[in-house]
């Protein structure tokens, strides 16, 4: 079946009970058991299993391709039970450019945790391989990375990782399972933010982990939702299940506007460069090809300059929003550094836009006349 397809039919049926095509939403906390002290139909407790958040599951874990997946309250809530989940000692190569979020699990939380860490250039398969030594068990990538839409070479990295005896896990939240499946290029675990393009309407929070096979890591993750509680709520689930039957379809307009924005800004003199995986320019275009079937709506651009002047261009947008996050129907943009805050490594120039679905010329004439 094609991605299309699945997107819409998975996680889907006619409610059993009264014929309704959209899910209920089951808000119940507890379920009956029966008389011999078992559930008596597969749930039991809402943080152990929840009607919605299977059916989300289900859905997840078909247009990623993979055996099955794990909901989250968010996607650094998917990110951290991953990582408690590994063993003492163990060692995590961590991207230079990633969510700011989990550099700052590595550099909080790893020591706590018993973990280790080294970051390394992640698009440089020679530095990962330089990197690895016998304790890594996760070779942690994203692609294309937040902020500056670095592209890493999928394939390399799951043939290093697992001549090392180590896990790929990719993050694929810029590019969501309708333009980039990880697992077909090697991952063992895809993470994404459900907060983004899979709900797609800025009004839910959310992240998954997708497994290649249903593991005992995948057990061990499963248990660790259960038991340190970073659940999806049933409202939420169905939120974002609502999103994945819309994913392709937004996903085409936000990659053709996004290409439209990028080609533009790219002409543009005060602008010195332009971060966005789809034009020829960028550095891995030719890697962005293989792995992802469109460049998705994210990109970062350097304007000529200090950081006030990027802060007076984002001063100026009047379609485009100034806020942090990605993914939803409408425009935005933010000058990253300032989001990220202190230890930020992101370019005082960088403005970072989540392309949205509005007209691409209406988006530009925006960017014009604030870089006039
Ligand atoms: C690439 C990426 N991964 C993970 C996250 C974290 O997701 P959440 O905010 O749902 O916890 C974000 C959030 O912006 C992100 O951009």
């Amino acid at each position: 079946m094609h991605f299309e397809t699945k997107a819409i039919h998975s996680g889907a049926g006619v409610d059993e009970s009264t014929g309704a095509l959209a899910a209920p939403i089951h808000l119940s906390t507890t379920f009956e058991r029966n008389e011999e002290g078992e559930p008596s139909r597969g749930f039991s407790y809402i943080r152990d299993g929840n009607p919605n958040v299977v059916r989300l599951e289900e859905a997840l874990a078909a247009i990623d391709g993979g055996d099955a997946a794990i909901a989250f309250g968010s996607g650094m809530a998917a990110g951290a039970a991953l990582m408690q989940t590994l063993p003492r000692g163990a060692h995590v190569l961590i991207p230079d450019d990633c969510y700011y979020g989990f550099r700052h699990i590595a550099e909080e939380y790893f020591e706590r945790w018993g973990l280790a860490f080294t970051i390394v250039a992640m698009e440089d398969p020679g530095a990962v391989r330089q990197a690895m030594n016998a304790e890594t068990k996760v070779i942690w990538s994203e692609s294309p990375s937040n902020p500056l839409l670095k592209i890493v070479d999928l394939a390399a990295l799951a043939e290093i990782a697992h001549g090392g005896g180590a896990l790929l896990v990719t993050d694929g939240t810029f590019a969501s399972p309708a333009l980039q499946r990880p697992i077909e290029h090697g991952a063992d675990i895809v993470l994404h933010s459900t907060t983004k393009y899979l709900g797609g309407h800025t009004d839910v929070q959310g992240g998954v982990l997708v497994f290649r096979k249903r593991d005992a890591l995948f057990d061990d993750t499963l248990h660790a939702r259960k038991i340190i509680g970073g659940v999806l709520s049933p409202f939420n689930a169905w939120l974002v299940l609502r999103g994945i039957r819309t994913l392709s379809a937004r996903m085409r307009v936000h990659s053709e506007n996004a290409m439209a924005v990028a080609r533009f800004l790219a002409a543009h003199p005060r602008v010195e460069e332009v971060f966005y995986p789809g034009l020829e320019s960028h550095a891995r275009h030719d890697i962005a090809r293989r792995q992802m079937s469109a460049f998705g709506g994210m990109l970062s651009f350097l304007v000529r300059g200090t950081r006030a002047d990027a802060l007076a261009v984002a001063a100026k947008v009047r379609l485009f929003t100034r806020a942090t996050s990605l993914g939803g129907v409408e425009s935005l943009i933010e000058h990253r550094a300032s989001s990220e805050g202190p230890g930020s490594t992101t370019p005082e120039n960088l403005l970072r836009a989540s392309v949205g679905l509005e007209h691409a010329d209406d988006l530009i004439d925006d960017l014009a006349r604030a870089l006039a």
